[in-house]
């Protein structure tokens, strides 16, 4: 009822903004009903793997969202003893967790989240959302087995989730970016609503992604050690190197180009040594990676 409501007052919040009409009303009762939305909504995570596990965290690290409203399911509950004494729901009943929720995220792998669903499809009610995080798994396939009266996304978070710092991609067939869904995935990073047709390619340089960086990232450290530092330092550099170059590129919303020419000087060190990457195939071995992988999905 309050989403229904919510999305209303998007919809009107939209309808000033594009015939200029003051829409500050509309933006200060949204806000209100955001707060209520988020703080008591209740999410339940089948599936506390890595991933869920990592979302699930990253939902705690958001004030808006009360642990007592997060439950996680997995068939071993034993390991899960530490979210329990964070006030969080733990159980091994997932039916019992999707009656009560009004957001499931479906952490399951690729080989086992149709068959699964399958078994819980009767504990869903029309208008829940689900959200499925598994790799390749069409909107449609979900569809077809839990039926058209579920809100069905798909999101690609990446296990930097974690930290929430995941660049979380999330598709769904009416495109509607319900605000739910958008405020949870928001908890543990950035979420960019995308076509579904696109989902492969955010799985590649999203989730994927995080692998290429950390590959990177332990070449600098490698050279850095051949250059004089011991491996602590190094990584303490490179890590370091890393996240202030991707912020310059954030705060600064400039491409990287333009960044690169602000440290080059002619004749000087960094040119030379980014020429003779690139002599040795530096962005090509990264393009062709990244294609790579896209056809291996
Ligand atoms: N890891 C990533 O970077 C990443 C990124 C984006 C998307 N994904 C996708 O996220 C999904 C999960 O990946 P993951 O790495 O988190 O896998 P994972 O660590 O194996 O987690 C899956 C969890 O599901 C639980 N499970 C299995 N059957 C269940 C059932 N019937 N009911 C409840 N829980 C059940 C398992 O625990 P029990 O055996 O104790 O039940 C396990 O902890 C995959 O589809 C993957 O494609 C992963």
């Amino acid at each position: 009822m309050l989403t229904e409501l919510l999305q209303l007052l998007n919809q009107r919040y939209t309808n000033c903004k594009q015939n200029k009409i003051n829409r500050k009303p509309y933006f200060l009762v949204r806000l209100f009903f955001y707060h209520i939305i988020m703080k008591n909504s209740k999410i339940t995570i089948i599936g506390g793997g890595n991933l869920g596990l990592s979302m699930a965290n990253g939902l705690m690290n958001n004030p808006e969202i009360q642990n007592q409203n997060i439950t996680v399911t997995k068939r071993q509950i034993e390991t899960l003893n530490y979210l329990t004494e964070k006030g969080v729901k733990v159980t091994g009943n997932n039916a019992e967790a999707i009656r009560q929720a009004d957001l499931v995220i479906v952490a399951l792998k690729p080989y086992n989240i149709l068959d699964v669903l399958t078994e819980l499809k009767g504990a869903f009610k029309p208008g829940q959302i689900l959200v499925s995080v598994a790799t390749g798994i069409s909107i449609d396939q979900i569809e077809n087995v839990v039926g058209n009266a579920v809100k069905i996304y798909r999101a690609m978070p990446n296990t930097a989730s974690g930290v929430s710092m995941s660049a979380t991609c999330i598709a769904s067939k009416t495109n509607e970016q319900h605000d739910l869904v958008k405020g949870c995935f928001e908890s543990f990073g950035s979420a960019i609503f995308i076509d579904e047709n696109l989902m492969e390619s955010a799985t590649v340089l999203g989730a994927c992604g995080v692998a290429y960086v950390l590959r990177f990232i332990r070449g600098m450290i490698q050279g850095g050690i051949q250059i004089g530092f011991d491996s602590k330092t190094a990584t303490e550099i490179a890590t370091q190197t890393v996240k202030g170059a991707a912020e310059l590129l954030i705060q600064g919303d400039t491409h990287p180009e333009q960044e690169i020419d602000k440290v080059t000087t002619p004749k000087g060190c960094t040119i030379a040594g980014l020429n003779e990457m690139e002599h040795n195939g530096f962005s090509s071995a990264l393009i062709k990676g990244i294609l790579t992988s896209y056809e291996a999905i």
